[in-house]
C-alpha cells in the first residue's frame, strides 16, 4: 500500500479520534454560554450550475494532479533490512494517532536538484499521548544528506515547535551536508548550524528534545543526538563521528570499521554520546516511546465550552471542487467556504455592515471558538480598521484567529481609490496588531495572495503558527500580466521578445505548488481536509501551556 494512501486511511480513520481528543487536550478557554449558537451561514449548492460543473471539472483534475505529484516522491527503503521512513514513524506514533505530514512538497522541483520531501519527513503526531514532532532524515535518498531546502523545512519545523512548545523527536539517519552545496548550508545565521541552536534553546524552554540515531550521524549530523536531551542508538545501523572510515584511513592510514569508529556500542559504553543501546531498529523506536512516556510534561486540560459539531452544509471533496471558481482571479465565495470548515455552519459576523471586502467573525472549531477574519477582497481603510479592531479584540479575549486569505492585487482597487496614504496607514495597523497578538494563528491561502494585503491577513512573514495553500493559490507581489506590463512601461530594456519568457516564468512562480517547494507555507492541502487539519493544528497550539498575552506597541492614528 502507498505511503499516500496509507495517509488517507489513516486520515479517515482518525478523523472520529480527532472529537475524542478533543475532550482530552482543550484550550485554556472562558465559560462561554454553551447552549448559545451562532447564525447558520452559506447555502446550499446548486450542481446543475454550468459554473458549478465548470468548477467541478477543472478542480477533480487539479485535485487529481495534487495526489500524482505526491505519489511521484518515493519514500521507500532501498536498503535491505532497513525500514523506511514512514515505516519508522508507523511503529513511533501512537497506533491510530492522526498524524500531520508538513511540506510534503518541499524540495520537489530546486534548481539544483529533486529532493523527495526536501529529504526529511516532518510530522506532528502523538507518541506516548504527547503531541510532539518526528523530524526524519530519509536515508534512502542521497544516504540521507542535508540540502539547503532539508535546512529550510527543519528550520521552519523547529520555530512552529517553539512556537507552540512541541517536543521534538530527532530519527537521524544522515550523511550530513549534501558536499557539493556546502556554500549555500554552511556559515549565515539561517543555515546548519541554526539547529543546533535551536535544540538547546528549546531545550532551556523545557521543550524536549529526544533522538534515536537509526543511521549515519556524520559530521554536522552528529550534534543533533549531542545536542538532544536525551537519545537512543541502534546497534549496526547508528553510527556517530566526524569522519567516516574511508576519511580516518586517508588521513592517518589507520584501517577501521564503522562500528569501532562510532558505533552504539562505542557511544552508549564508552563515549556517553549516547543514553540507550537498541539491538534492532523496533527495539529504538520502542525505547524513544519509552523516553517520551517520562517527559513529566505539562499540558492544558480544560474541556471545549461546547461539544464539536460537523458542518451542516456539505463538505466533500465534491462539494469544494465544485464550489471554488474556475478563474484564479474571481472572487471567492468565502461565506460558502465558512459554513463548509466550522461548526455547524454557524458564524456570528462582526461589523458585518461595514469594511465588507473583510468578513470577521466567530465560529467554532471541534467546539472551540475562533475569530475569522476572511477576505472578500482587498483591504481598504474600513476594511484594515475593522481587521485591527477585531485582532484586538480576539487577543484582549485569548482567541485564536484564523485567517483565509484570497487577496487580490492592488492594482485594481488603486483605480477606483485615490487616498493611498490613509490605506497605507489602515493597513500598518492591522498588520501591527497582527504580529504583536500572542494568541495562536492559523492561516489559509485560499486564493490571490497578492502584495502588503497578505501580511495583514498573516501571511508567512507574520509568522502564523501554522500556514498552509490550496492548490488554487497564487502568491506573489502582483500577478504576472500587471507586473510585464508595468515592467514595459517602465524600461525599454524589458519590450522584447524574452517578454513572453517573463511572463511564464512568473505564473510558474506564483503557483501554490511552487512556493510551498520552497517551503513558504506548512503544505498545499485539499480544501475538504482544511477543517480536519485546522482542527488538528489547533489542537496542538492549545495543548500545551503558552503566554499568550498580547501587548500591542504604538499605534499611529
Ligand atoms: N554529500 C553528497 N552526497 C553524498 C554525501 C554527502 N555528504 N553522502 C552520501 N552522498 C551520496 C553518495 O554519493 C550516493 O549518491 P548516489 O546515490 O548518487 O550514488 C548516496 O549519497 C548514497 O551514498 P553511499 O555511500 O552509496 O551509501 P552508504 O549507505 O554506503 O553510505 C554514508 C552512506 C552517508 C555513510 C556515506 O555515503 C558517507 O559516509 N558519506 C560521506 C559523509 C560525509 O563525509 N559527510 C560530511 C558532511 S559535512
Amino acid at each position: 500500500m502507498s505511503y499516500s494512501l496509507r495517509c488517507k486511511l489513516w486520515s479517515r480513520r482518525s478523523r472520529d479520534l480527532i472529537t475524542c481528543c478533543w475532550r482530552r487536550y482543550s484550550m485554556v478557554q472562558g465559560s462561554t454560554d454553551a447552549a448559545t449558537s451562532f447564525p447558520l451561514c452559506g447555502s446550499e449548492l446548486d450542481y446543475t450550475l454550468q459554473s458549478c460543473k465548470n468548477n467541478l471539472a477543472r478542480n477533480t483534475e487539479l485535485y487529481k494532479k495534487h495526489d500524482e505529484m505526491l505519489s511521484s516522491m518515493p519514500l521507500a527503503s532501498t536498503r535491505k533490512g532497513v525500514l523506511s521512513v514512514p515505516d519508522r514513524i508507523a511503529a513511533l506514533k501512537d497506533k491510530d494517532a492522526y498524524f500531520l505530514q508538513l511540506s510534503e512538497f518541499a524540495g520537489m522541483k530546486m534548481p539544483y536538484d529533486k529532493v523527495p520531501h526536501a529529504n526529511t519527513l516532518n510530522v506532528i503526531t502523538k507518541i506516548s499521548g504527547h503531541p510532539c514532532f518526528i523530524i526524519a532524515s530519509n536515508g534512502s535518498f542521497k544516504g540521507g544528506t542535508i540540502y539547503p531546502i532539508t535546512v529550510k523545512k527543519s528550520l521552519r519545523s523547529h520555530e512552529i515547535a517553539q512556537r507552540n512548545r512541541i517536543p521534538c523527536v530527532h530519527l537521524v539517519d544522515s550523511g550530513g551536508a549534501y558536499l557539493p552545496l556546502q556554500a549555500e548550508i554552511f556559515a549565515d545565521s539561517n543555515m546548519g548550524g541554526r539547529g543546533f541552536r535551536n535544540q538547546a534553546v528549546m531545550s532551556s524552554m523545557g521543550i524536549p528534545q529526544v533522538t534515536l540515531v537509526c543511521g549515519p550521524c556524520t559530521a554536522g549530523g552528529a550534534y543533533v543526538p549531542t545536542m538532544s536531551d536525551e537519545a537512543g542508538m541502534v546497534h549496526q545501523l547508528g553510527t556517530i563521528y566526524l569522519a567516516g572510515p574511508p576519511l580516518v584511513k586517508a588521513a592517518t592510514g589507520e584501517t577501521v570499521s564503522q562500528e569501532e569508529l562510532g558505533g552504539a556500542h562505542v557511544h552508549c559504553s564508552i563515549s556517553g554520546c549516547t543514553d540507550h543501546f537498541a539491538g534492532t531498529e523496533l527495539e529504538g523506536l520502542e525505547i524513544t516511546r519509552r523516553v517520551m512516556a517520562t517527559l513529566n510534561i505539562k499540558k492544558n486540560s480544560v474541556q471545549p465550552p461546547v461539544p464539536s459539531q460537523a458542518p451542516r452544509l456539505p463538505h466533500s471533496v465534491e462539494e469544494f471542487a465544485a464550489l471554488i471558481p474556475h478563474d484564479e482571479l474571481e472572487q471567492l465565495p468565502v461565506m460558502e467556504i465558512i459554513a463548509r470548515i466550522f461548526d455547524g455552519s454557524e458564524f456570528q459576523s462582526f461589523k458585518g455592515c461595514y469594511g465588507n471586502r473583510l468578513v470577521t467573525g466567530f465560529a467554532r472549531l471541534q467546539g472551540h471558538t475562533v475569530g475569522v477574519l476572511a477576505n472578500n477582497r482587498l483591504l481598504g481603510v474600513e476594511e484594515s480598521l475593522k481587521g485591527t479592531h477585531f485582532v484586538r479584540m480576539c487577543s484582549v479575549r485569548e482567541i485564536p484567529l484564523v485567517f483565509l486569505q484570497n487577496t487580490p492585487p492592488d492594482n485594481e482597487f488603486l483605480s477606483s481609490h485615490g487616498n493611498d496614504g490613509l490605506t497605507v496607514k489602515a493597513r500598518a495597523q492591522m498588520m501591527a496588531a497582527v504580529a504583536c497578538s500572542k494568541v495562536p494563528k492559523l492561516t489559509v491561502i485560499l486564493g490571490g495572495s497578492y502584495g502588503p494585503s497578505s501580511y495583514a491577513m498573516c501571511g508567512p512573514a507574520l509568522q502564523p503558527n501554522f500556514i498552509f495553500s490550496w492548490p488554487h493559490a497564487r502568491v506573489a507581489i502582483n500577478t504576472p500580466r500587471n507586473v510585464t506590463t508595468a515592467m514595459s512601461q517602465q524600461t525599454e530594456v524589458y519590450q522584447c521578445d524574452n517578454m513572453e519568457h517573463i511572463t511564464e516564468r512568473l505564473q510558474l512562480e506564483e503557483e501554490a505548488y511552487n512556493t510551498s517547494q520552497y517551503c513558504y507555507d506548512d503544505g498545499v492541502i485539499l480544501p475538504h481536509n482544511t477543517r480536519e487539519i485546522l482542527s488538528f493544528c489547533l489542537e496542538v497550539c492549545l495543548t500545551y501551556p503558552n503566554d499568550n498575552t498580547t501587548q500591542f506597541g504604538v499605534t499611529r492614528m
